[in-house]
């Protein structure tokens, strides 16, 4: 798989020009380094317009195939993961390849046992332990779609996720340790359950030994895995096959099923693994991302796995025991390459640089950022103290939508430049529009677009393929819009501006607004209500809520506490809002439309950037909510 990699600025720039000048070509040279059951006869066929994308049509192949199978030819007792467990005294876990085969295949088979089988959809709402990497795999294995719901997620927002794609398994656990908390997992699922009529079995691992209620659909893990072995023949998918659903938010309610294939998200994933991180043989990658999110799975599993690399999985957090947990951990596995997210850092800088520095970090050769900008004081802090000068760091643009790093630096090979993810990937066409949709040139500012497919783009959203077109290939016919503004440097280089869009990314996590707004309004007493982001200074932003309240407010306190464990309860404690204002109205145009942009500014304290306010129909909320900030 070192035949992926670019190791200069030449090989580098060689691409580039290929993927330019022969953009299927380029991908389809790519795609030959992998094990496949049958060649594909067409490479790709796309039109934005409609949307559709297929890459690698009439290509067959497993990715389990290559993620173990492959590697147990040349390398069964390279350690494929390593396990660091939340309580640093809990022993630590490597499996090697061979033994990583082994129990996907016996998972797999316990899968198949309780009749799941290609095309089904198989929720998995597990913690950051080894079984979740395994379950994953597993329904690749046997074609099963999976949906990775995040741990963190309520009750109802598990419902929604599993009813939406009629899922016929659930995965769980009795609980998870994050920290010092233990999360009742089963309980949350049981809740969820009430109102999912198409699950017809749930299997539950046992990670806390928290007590959990038991009903008729439950069956434990070890009981289930006990009568298998551990020979699955990998099930033969077709590249446009779904290989997993993942959730993000949108501007609606409804969160988004965003769908990825078989062929093109393994292709994309181990060809940017391999470029971005530079991985050599036997080196310990470390992505800090949970699985419940798009990161976890490109670059936890799929990506590394693909190319044979030793990924460590954390099931901790990074202030648990101390704040130096992080750093610990990179000692102890003597990691090379380290992922995480600006969050992270901002949080990590606020304490003694000490607790950095007794730790021997002289193993990391690359560092790498995702989820949101770095700033420019996160970045300068990570490459002094954690990097000690001596290691790129790459800020890596991607989402979800993407399945793979569009926009980075590549480690050690092409420039960096702090607080820009630097250029796209060899074969990603970004490009600056304006609001009319006209490209932009040389240096300017504008909204990101790209004008290309490339192999891990999703290819719908699940069950609302209108949706899909509506989002991400209206605004701009013949791109896809991601909904980030962006600037470019006169070399090209990209920095990310943030959303243009009702989303907002909150410590890393991707929030619409209106499922907030919606669960606000749930409440008997508010009336209307409307979410923004604000800056802060290690969430990078936080969400303000403007609420209108029937009647008079007898208990501020009490209303605000209330508010928060409704949106908790709804989506999950990473949608409470920081800040609630009770108002008597909100800023609105003549047609009745929310002014969001003004209530960024109020909710920002940009007071003197609110332009002109008197063409609102109620311009006089303005200085009330001014007056009452
Ligand atoms: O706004 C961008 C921001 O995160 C969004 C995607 O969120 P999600 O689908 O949850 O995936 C996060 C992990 C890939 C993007 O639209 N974002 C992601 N990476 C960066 C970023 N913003 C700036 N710089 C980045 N490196």
């Amino acid at each position: 798989m070192d035949d992926l990699a670019y190791k200069t600025l030449e090989d580098y720039q060689r691409a580039k020009e290929q993927a330019l000048t022969h953009p299927s070509q380029f991908w389809a040279e790519i795609a030959t380094n992998f094990d496949w059951h049958r060649k594909w006869d067409t490479i790709l066929e796309y039109d934005f317009h409609k949307p559709e994308v297929k890459w690698f049509l009439g290509g067959q192949l497993n990715i389990t195939e290559n993620c173990l199978d492959r590697h147990l030819k040349t390398q069964p007792n390279q350690t494929a993961i390593i396990f660091e467990p939340n309580d640093p005294d809990e022993v630590a876990q490597h499996f090697t390849y061979k033994e990583l085969h082994s129990r996907v295949c016996r998972t797999a088979n316990m899968l198949k046992a309780h009749g799941a089988k290609k095309g089904d959809r198989i929720c998995i709402y597990m913690p950051m332990v080894p079984e979740l990497a395994i379950a994953v795999l597993a329904c690749a294995r046997i074609g099963a779609i999976h949906s990775v719901v995040f741990a963190g997620f309520s009750a109802a927002a598990l419902a929604a996720r599993i009813n939406d794609a009629s899922c016929s398994m659930l995965l769980t656990a009795d609980g998870g340790y994050r920290g010092s908390k233990v999360t009742p997992l089963k309980d949350i699922a049981d809740k969820a359950l009430k109102s999912c009529s198409t699950v017809r079995h749930s299997i539950v691992f046992k990670r806390t030994g928290l007590e959990v209620a038991w009903n008729p659909i439950d069956i434990w893990w070890h009981e289930a895995i006990k009568d298998v072995d551990d020979n699955c023949p990998a099930e033969v998918m077709d590249s446009e096959d779904p290989l997993f659903i993942l959730y993000t938010s949108g501007s609606t309610g409804k969160p988004k099923g965003m769908v990825h294939s078989c062929g093109g998200y393994m292709v994309y994933t181990a060809y940017s693994f391999q470029n971005v991180f530079q991985y050599n043989k036997g080196d310990v990658y470390w992505c800090t991302a949970d699985i419940g999110w798009i990161t976890g799975h490109s670059y936890i599993v799929y990506g590394p796995l693909t190319v044979g690399a030793t990924t460590l999985m954390f099931e901790g957090v990074p202030s648990y025991p101390e704040y130096d947990r992080f750093w610990e951990v990179c000692a102890k596995h003597k990691v090379n390459q380290f992922y995480t997210a600006p969050t992270a850092i901002r949080a990590l800088q606020k304490h003694p640089v000490e607790l950095v520095n007794k730790h021997d970090l002289s193993s990391l050769k690359v560092l790498g950022s995702v989820g949101e900008p770095i700033n420019a004081e996160a970045w300068h802090w990570y490459d002094d103290h954690v990097g000690k000068n001596n290691c790129p760091i790459v800020d890596t643009w991607w989402q979800t939508e993407t399945g793979g790093i569009l926009i980075t630096s590549l480690a050690g090979v092409t420039p960096q430049k702090p607080t820009y993810a630097t250029l796209p990937m060899p074969g990603i066409q970004a490009v600056l529009l304006d609001n009319e949709g006209n490209e932009l040139a040389d240096e300017n500012e504008g909204i990101l677009a790209i004008k290309y497919p490339w192999p891990s783009i999703a290819r719908t959203i699940w069950g609302d393929h209108e949706r899909y077109k509506s989002v991400y290939f209206s605004a701009f016919p013949g791109y896809y819009f991601p909904g980030d503004g962006a600037l470019r440097d006169a070399d090209g280089n990209y920095r990310i501006t943030g959303r243009v869009d009702d989303v907002v990314i909150v410590s890393g996590h991707n929030l619409g607004t209106a499922p907030i707004e919606n669960a606000l309004n749930e409440h008997p007493n508010v009336v209307e209500s409307a979410v923004v982001g604000f800056p802060h200074d290690i969430k990078g932003n936080a969400l303000h809520a403007f609420v209108i309240i029937r009647g008079t407010v007898e208990d501020a306190n009490t209303l605000e506490a209330e508010l928060r464990a409704l949106v908790s309860k709804t989506i999950g404690p990473i949608a409470k809002p920081d800040y609630i204002q009770v108002v008597s109205g909100l800023p609105k145009t003549r047609s009745g439309k929310i002014m969001r942009r003004i209530l960024r500014k109020l909710a920002a304290g940009e007071y003197d950037q609110l332009g002109d306010v008197s063409t609102l129909l109620n311009p006089e909320v303005v200085e009330e909510i001014k007056q009452n900030s």
